[in-house]
C-alpha cells in the first residue's frame, strides 16, 4: 500500500462485508488492516459467511458487534444503520450468488440488505471458480454493477481452492486494502465544485417523426454525472434523448438539438468550474424542418444540411462565457484503436478546440466507444497523454475526473 498514504482511513466508516466462499479468512487480515490504518470498520456476515469463519475473529478484530442477523432482537434497523454511516463499503470475497444478488437488488439477508442501502462508493473483490467467473450470468452482473458504479478487484489468475489454476482467485489483501484506500482517497475530491457534463446524442428533424441522429447512449456522460456527483461536485447533466435513469443527486436537462444543448450549456457555463463535452453533437442539421409528416408518396425528400455550432470550440475561443479558471473538456470520437494515433488525435483536437482536455476514444471496435459498456481511450492534458486502455466506462471516468481533481488541486 505504498502509494497511499493509510493516514487516509484515519477515522472514516468501512463497513466489510464478507460472503461465504473459502477466502472469507482473508477478509479478516482486510478488517485487521483498514483497522490499523485507523478505520472505523464494522463487519456484516452472510449466514454462508459464518461456516467459513467465525463472526467473534471479526467482532475481535474490529471492536464492534457483526451483523448477521437482519432481524436482530436490538429493534434497530441494524442493516440500515450499518449502512448510513459508511463513507465506503468493502466486499470480501464476493462469490457469483452475491453478485447476482447486488445486481438484482435483493435484500434478503443482512449483507444484501447493507450493500443495497449503502449510498458510497463499493468496493469487490470478487473470489470463484473460474467457469462460475466466466458464466454470461456473472459477466452481465459484474457489466451491471460496473455500470452502476461498483470497483471491482480482482479476480486474479492463480491457484484456486479446487486445485486448479484460472481466473477467479481473490485479490490479495494488500491489493484490497490499497484498493480501498484509492478510493477513500478520493472520497469528496470535488466537493464544493460545480461540474456540468453532457451527454447523449442530438437528434436534429427532418420533420416531426424523422431526425438525423447518432448511436450514443448516453452511457459515458451519464457515468462522467455520476462519478463527479459521488465524489462531491454539484453537477448539471445536459443530456440528449436516452433511455437511462437520471444519476441520483443531479440535476438533468433535457435538450433534443444541438442548439438546445449549446443554449442549455452556454446558461450554466459561467458558474461551471469543470465542463465536460461528451455528448455525440450533430455537426449539421437539415436548414429547414418541415412542420408536417413529409409523405413517402412523394418521393425521397431532397434535404439540405447547414453546420451546427461547435458549443466545445465556441467555449474554447470565448473564454469569457465561461468561469474563470473553469475547464473545459471534450471528446474526440475516432475510428481509430491504435493509441498513439488517439494521442496525437487527443493533443491536435486540445489545442484546435481550446480545451484544456481531450479524452480521445476509439469509435470503431465493437468493444468501445459508441452504446457499449467499455472504451478505449487516451486523455491528454497539458502534462501530457495518457493511454487509459481498454476499460469499462465508469473506470474511464474515474480516472478523467482523477485528472480533473489534479488539475482543480494544481489551479
Ligand atoms: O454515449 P455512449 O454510447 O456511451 O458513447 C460515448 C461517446 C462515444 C459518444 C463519447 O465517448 C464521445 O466520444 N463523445 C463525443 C462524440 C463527438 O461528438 O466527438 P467529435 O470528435 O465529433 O466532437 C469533438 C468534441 O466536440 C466533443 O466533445 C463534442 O461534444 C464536441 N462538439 C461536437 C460538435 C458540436 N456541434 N458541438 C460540440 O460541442
Amino acid at each position: 500500500m505504498a502509494a497511499i498514504e493509510p493516514a487516509v482511513a484515519q477515522g472514516r466508516r468501512v463497513v466489510v462485508c464478507v460472503s461465504g466462499g473459502i477466502a472469507a479468512y482473508k477478509a479478516a487480515e482486510v478488517v485487521r488492516a483498514l483497522v490499523r490504518c485507523g478505520a472505523d470498520v464494522r463487519v456484516a456476515m452472510t449466514p454462508a459467511a459464518t461456516r467459513f469463519v467465525g463472526p467473534d475473529t471479526f467482532a475481535a478484530l474490529s471492536g464492534h458487534r457483526v451483523l448477521i442477523d437482519l432481524f436482530d432482537a436490538s429493534g434497530e434497523v441494524a442493516h440500515v444503520e450499518l449502512a448510513r454511516g459508511a463513507e465506503l463499503a468493502v466486499v470480501v470475497p464476493a462469490t457469483a450468488d452475491l453478485l447476482a444478488r447486488m445486481a438484482y437488488g435483493h435484500a434478503g439477508d443482512a449483507v444484501a440488505a447493507t450493500l443495497l442501502t449503502v449510498t458510497c462508493p463499493v468496493l469487490v473483490a470478487p473470489a470463484m471458480h473460474t467457469e462460475m467467473w466466466e458464466h454470461p450470468a456473472t459477466r452481465a452482473n459484474v457489466d451491471t454493477l460496473e455500470r452502476r458504479g461498483v470497483t471491482f478487484v480482482g479476480p486474479e489468475r492463480g491457484e484456486l481452492s479446487s486445485g486448479d489454476v484460472g481466473i477467479g482467485r481473490m485479490a490479495e489483501p494488500d491489493d484490497i486494502v490499497t484498493a480501498a484506500l484509492t478510493l477513500l482517497a478520493r472520497g469528496q475530491d470535488l466537493a464544493g465544485r460545480r461540474v456540468v457534463v453532457t451527454a447523449g446524442g442530438t437528434q436534429e428533424p427532418i420533420d416531426p417523426v424523422r431526425f438525423i441522429g447518432n448511436r450514443s447512449s448516453g452511457l459515458m456522460g451519464y457515468t462522467i454525472a455520476r462519478a463527479a456527483a459521488r465524489r462531491g461536485a454539484k453537477v448539471t447533466l445536459v443530456s440528449g434523448p436516452t433511455n437511462l435513469p437520471p444519476p441520483p443527486g443531479v440535476e438533468l436537462v433535457r435538450v433534443r438539438t444541438a442548439e438546445e444543448m449549446h443554449d442549455a450549456v452556454v446558461a450554466v457555463a459561467p458558474d461551471a468550474d469543470v465542463i465536460v463535452k461528451a455528448a455525440a453533437v450533430a455537426d449539421f442539421r437539415p436548414q429547414k424542418s418541415s412542420p408536417v409528416k413529409l409523405k413517402k408518396a412523394a418521393g425521397p425528400p431532397e434535404v439540405r444540411l447547414e453546420p451546427t455550432v461547435d458549443i466545445l470550440a465556441e467555449l474554447g475561443a470565448h473564454p469569457e462565457l465561461r468561469k474563470p479558471g473553469g475547464l473545459l473538456i471534450g471528446f474526440a470520437a475516432e475510428t481509430e484503436a491504435d493509441p498513439e494515433a488517439l494521442a496525437r488525435v487527443a493533443e491536435d483536437k486540445r489545442a484546435s478546440k481550446g480545451a484544456d482536455v481531450v479524452v480521445a476514444n476509439d469509435v470503431g471496435s465493437s468493444d468501445s466507444g459508441f452504446n457499449v459498456p467499455t472504451n478505449r481511450a487516451v486523455i491528454a492534458t497539458a502534462r501530457g497523454t495518457r493511454d487509459v486502455g481498454l476499460v469499462t466506462k465508469a473506470a474511464l471516468a474515474e480516472a478523467l475526473i482523477d485528472e480533473i481533481a489534479g488539475l482543480l488541486a494544481e489551479a
